[in-house]
């Protein structure tokens, strides 16, 4: 955990996330998927199948192969370029889907019966939220054992913000956490793909399907997440709330973290400084509170998606 401002904190899981078992890196992914396939693997499973934005896709390939599982992927044709290597370097079975996250999950749903494919989707099996619960967990440890003021996550599916809820919840019945208020939690997204922050200006409590969905923060291009009521429920009884942003400003945030601070956030985690930014700047953070971002992966996995962004191009070489 980095120190950024006299009360704040970035907990940057890009550089090194591959926990549990000795696969995965790159993203926080793997803390949902390394528990997932080990599972998996401890039921007798033997082939696996997966809609993905694409870090989800890279984590799974990297722990199926460790624990010799077959695994099908399905992601969108413009994923960011490493995710589709990763997944072939590890083996992976990969379909690259003329759509998004939404439509592959519709073909693993039509052909997995068929395929006797286990299908191992956010929150449609038990252990992916188990893993990445542990963030919950590791944020209050590392606070010395009290809850910050507010959380802000990078949100597609929402399984980690669902997964620190839950782990909150263990920590208070186990008596692990001092007595005090949970957090507010803070969901970040693309104004490119914001169903979960339209449902909640609304006061729905579920979101509608985002159409056109299109934003560089791969990772947050989820139309219509699977678990949108529960985070709804979740930001609203935290006295949180959602929160979108252009990707311009995201970009604008990416690259003054890296000029000022050093770290090269990836996408997701550089909506979350945005949004830190943009709430300390409209008061609904005082500068006294305890805050925690998110980096939820490394911006290296992102090259060729963050070069289109900032219009750049390798320049011609000097002789
Ligand atoms: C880097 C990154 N950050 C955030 C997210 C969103 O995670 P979740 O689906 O848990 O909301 C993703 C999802 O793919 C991701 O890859």
């Amino acid at each position: 955990m980095a120190k950024v401002g006299p009360n704040d904190f970035v907990i940057d899981l890009g550089s090194g996330d591959g926990r549990l078992v000795i696969a995965a890196v790159g993203t926080f992914k793997a803390r949902g998927l390394a528990l997932a396939v080990t599972m998996a693997r401890h039921y007798g499973l033997t082939k696996l199948a997966v809609p993905s934005a694409g870090n989800a896709a890279g984590a799974l390939a990297a722990y199926a192969a460790a624990a010799r599982i077959e695994a099908h992927i399905f992601m969108p044709k413009d994923v960011p370029f490493a995710n589709y290597v990763e997944a072939m370097v590890y083996g992976a079975k990969v379909t690259l889907v003329d759509g998004l996250i939404s439509d592959c999950g519709r073909m693993v749903a039509e052909r997995k019966e068929k395929e006797g494919w286990f299908d191992i989707s956010t929150l449609k099996e038990p252990f992916r939220v188990e893993g990445k619960k542990t963030m919950g967990y590791e944020l209050v440890e590392q606070l010395g054992w009290e809850y910050p003021d507010a959380v802000f996550y990078p949100t597609g599916g929402g399984v980690g913000l669902i997964g620190m809820w839950k782990a909150f919840a263990e920590m208070e019945a186990l008596a692990w956490v001092r007595p005090g208020k949970r957090p507010r939690m803070i969901a970040v997204q693309s104004s490119g793909c914001a169903p979960v922050v339209r449902a909640f200006e609304q006061g729905a409590n579920v979101s509608q399907m985002w159409q056109g969905a299109t934003t560089f923060a791969a990772g947050l291009r989820v139309p219509k997440p699977y678990g949108d009521s529960i985070m709804l429920e979740i930001l609203r009884e935290s006295g949180g709330l959602a929160l979108a942003l252009p990707d311009d400003q995201i970009l604008a945030s990416l690259k003054s973290w890296a000029q000022y601070e050093g770290i090269f956030l990836s996408p997701e985690g550089a909506a979350a400084t945005a949004a830190y930014e943009h709430l300390l700047a409209t008061g609904f953070l005082k500068s006294g509170d305890r805050v925690v971002l998110f980096n939820t992966g490394a911006g290296l996995k992102y090259t060729d998606v963050t070069a289109e962004a900032m219009g750049l191009r390798r320049p011609a070489p000097q002789s």
